[in-house]
Order: C-alpha cells, then sequence, then structure tokens
C-alpha cells in the first residue's frame, strides 16, 4: 500500500488566490492540490489535502493522521502563532512532520516570529510561496524513506546515467 501524507491548512487557506494575494500569490488551494496530487504520484505516495478553520478539527484530523498516515506537512497559517492544541496533537504523533509557510513569517510583523508547532516539526519550509508545497513533499520523501531504511525508493523518472 502506498503510503498516505497528510496535508493540512489553517484558517483563511481557503481564500488563497483572492487573500492578499501581493502576500501570498494568485494560486488557489486546489491549484496547490492538483500539482500536490501529481509530485504525489512521482513519490509513491497518497495525498490527504484538507482546510479548516476550526483548530479543534485540526487536532481531529492530526489524531487521525496518526494511525493512517506516513507523515504530516502542516501550514497552520494563524494557528502557527497561537495553538497549543494543535502543537500537542503533533506531539503525540510519532511521525515526521514539516511545518510550511508561504510567505517567511520571519520577515513580517513580530507576532509572526513565534511557532508553537515548530517545536513538533522535524524542519520548516517558508517563503517559497505555492512551491513549497512541492518542496516538503520532496522533503517529506526522504524523511520517510529514511524512517523504513530497507523499503524501495519510488521512480522519480530521471534516468540513470551509464558509467562512462
Ligand atoms: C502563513 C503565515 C501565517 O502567519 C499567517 O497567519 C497565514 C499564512 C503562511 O503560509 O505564510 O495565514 O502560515
Amino acid at each position: 500500500m502506498k503510503p498516505k501524507i497528510m496535508v493540512l491548512n489553517g484558517p483563511n487557506l481557503n481564500l488563497l488566490g483572492v487573500r492578499q494575494p501581493h502576500i501570498y500569490g494568485h494560486d488557489t488551494l486546489a491549484d496547490i492540490e492538483r500539482r500536490l496530487q501529481a509530485r504525489a504520484r512521482t513519490h509513491g505516495f497518497v495525498i490527504d489535502m484538507r482546510q479548516s478553520n476550526h483548530e479543534g478539527e485540526l487536532v481531529t484530523w492530526i489524531q487521525e493522521a496518526r494511525t493512517t498516515c506516513a507523515g504530516i506537512i502542516i501550514n497552520p497559517a494563524a494557528y502557527t502563532h497561537t495553538s497549543v492544541a494543535i502543537l500537542d496533537a503533533l506531539l503525540a504523533c510519532d511521525l515526521p512532520i514539516i511545518e510550511l509557510h508561504l510567505t517567511n513569517p520571519h520577515k513580517r510583523e513580530e507576532f509572526r516570529h513565534r511557532s508553537f508547532v515548530t517545536l513538533a516539526a522535524k524542519g520548516v519550509i517558508a517563503g517559497f510561496g505555492a512551491g513549497g508545497y512541492e518542496l516538503a513533499l520532496d522533503a517529506m520523501a526522504k524523511l520517510v524513506a529514511d524512517a523504513s531504511p530497507g523499503a524501495p525508493r519510488a521512480k522519480t523518472g530521471t534516468k540513470k546515467r551509464r558509467a562512462p
């Protein structure tokens, strides 16, 4: 069975494409998901991408991922800076977790500089816009492969070079 990766998106990310496009870009979440699904196929992953404006719903989904997924990529949006509940849910998961942001919060207002979620994350991808989702998935592929060393790696479509 292909490993499933949960990709969670927090509040207001349903408005991507129309929400402050000078900051968050013109791609919608559906555009991002389409590209991510294609990238997931090259890694041999199944993607379960969800968005919620509700903290409790995100907590419930993290708990679900705990037993059904091989990893979690999460853009907690504003909850990044406030949510101990999301942090605690992530800490309860024995899975690779990647924190993701479209923007680089450290270049923005001071209240965005603190992330609770970071305490549970293996790493953070921030500031690369919509393309950050694919970068996060590439990083996740390495983390999942490292977590199961015997498993065969997915073909990425690159041709092997012959030795001269
Ligand atoms: C965000 C950054 C957060 O500070 C903000 O509240 C968001 C989006 C990002 O992707 O850059 O909603 O997580």
